[in-house]
């Protein structure tokens, strides 16, 4: 086991619950310190409260534990940082000021930061979106993560800050919930399905976009912690890539185990969002650098999927 301590920074949210886990198998119960601003419904073991816009703290925390990794996943994202794009600059940005700088201060060893398929916009080819190309995003959300990105790298070129950062496409998994999200459709229609229920879905049937399934979130964000410095060529953030598919794909495939399963579809505001990224990812640098390479595709995640949410009702039922 190594030395390691590691902070993470919004330990609760829908990948940051899954990493923790992670973490905790890999470096010891002891040397992980999960932060959040709300304490977890069903938490066991260490966890400290922590505001990112709270910088003494961020810096309090460094020291008492002696951090050596930071992982920050603390944001509002792409709808719900529509409703209130101020306060939203604030905490994503901010956020990961006050965390680069303290790891900057203490010499943290590296920091993980993640960025999004969100940095691209109307003006991005949309079909296998190269990783150098225009980012001109529309919410907010994405703004940020374009900037959170070019701050990453100035650190690093600057500062000599080890910081490292992947392109995240929607995540899916059955351990967590989404919030805020415009890809949250691809995990609730899972959810709907397995309690034999019908959904309604916020997107159009044939709004494709890339995604991403949380076993392969977990690895790769591992992986690329893990990868020798002088491999990560890129300190903006890599372009990832696993599957790319529509409401209507989804339905389908699911429909293959449950053939009752009903969507409709009702658009709302989150359309405009989807419309406004890309639909697949060139994700060569990534595989190129530090070895990318996904393992579940759409039939195999749903799959995996079901199964582990027809356990998960059945624990909660019965
Ligand atoms: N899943 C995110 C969102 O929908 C994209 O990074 O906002």
């Amino acid at each position: 086991m190594t030395k390691d301590t590691i902070l993470i920074i919004g330990a609760n949210g829908q990948i940051g619950s899954v990493l923790t886990e992670a973490l905790r198998q890999r470096f010891g119960e002891d040397q992980v310190i999960p932060t959040d601003i709300r304490k977890p419904d069903h938490h066991v073991g260490h966890f400290e409260f922590l505001n990112v816009l709270d910088a003494q703290r961020i810096a309090e925390l460094v020291d008492e534990h002696h951090v050596t990794q930071i992982y920050h996943l603390a944001a509002v994202l792409s709808a719900k940082g529509e409703q209130a794009p101020l306060p939203t600059w604030d905490v994503n940005m901010k956020g990961l000021l006050n965390v680069l700088e303290v790891a900057r201060e203490k010499k943290v060893a590296k920091v993980f930061y993640p960025s999004s398929i969100a940095v691209f916009g109307p003006t991005t080819p949309r079909v296998n979106t190269p990783q150098y190309t225009v980012m001109e995003p529309t919410t907010v959300y994405g703004v940020s993560k374009v900037s959170g990105e070019l701050w990453s790298q100035y650190f690093y070129t600057r500062y000599g800050l080890d910081v490292r950062s992947v392109r995240y496409p929607g995540i899916i998994g059955y351990q967590s919930l989404p919030g805020g999200g415009t890809t949250d459709y691809a995990v609730d229609i899972y959810h709907k399905a397995i309690q034999h229920l019908p959904y309604e879905c916020f997107l159009r049937e044939d709004t494709r976009l890339p995604m991403l399934y949380m076993e392969d979130a977990i690895r790769g964000t591992l992986e690329l912690m893990d990868a020798p410095a002088d491999k990560i060529q890129i300190r903006t953030s890599y372009n990832l890539s696993a599957m790319s598919f529509t409401p209507a794909e989804i339905s389908l495939e699911i429909r293959k185990h449950m053939p009752d399963f009903q969507v409709s579809y009702k658009p709302d505001f989150r359309q405009a969002i989807a419309d406004s990224w890309t639909q697949s990812i060139d994700d060569s640098h990534a595989r190129r650098d530090w070895g990318w390479a996904p393992k579940y595709d759409l039939p195999s995640m749903t799959e995996d999927m079901l199964v582990h949410l027809a356990e998960q009702y059945q624990t909660a039922g019965g």
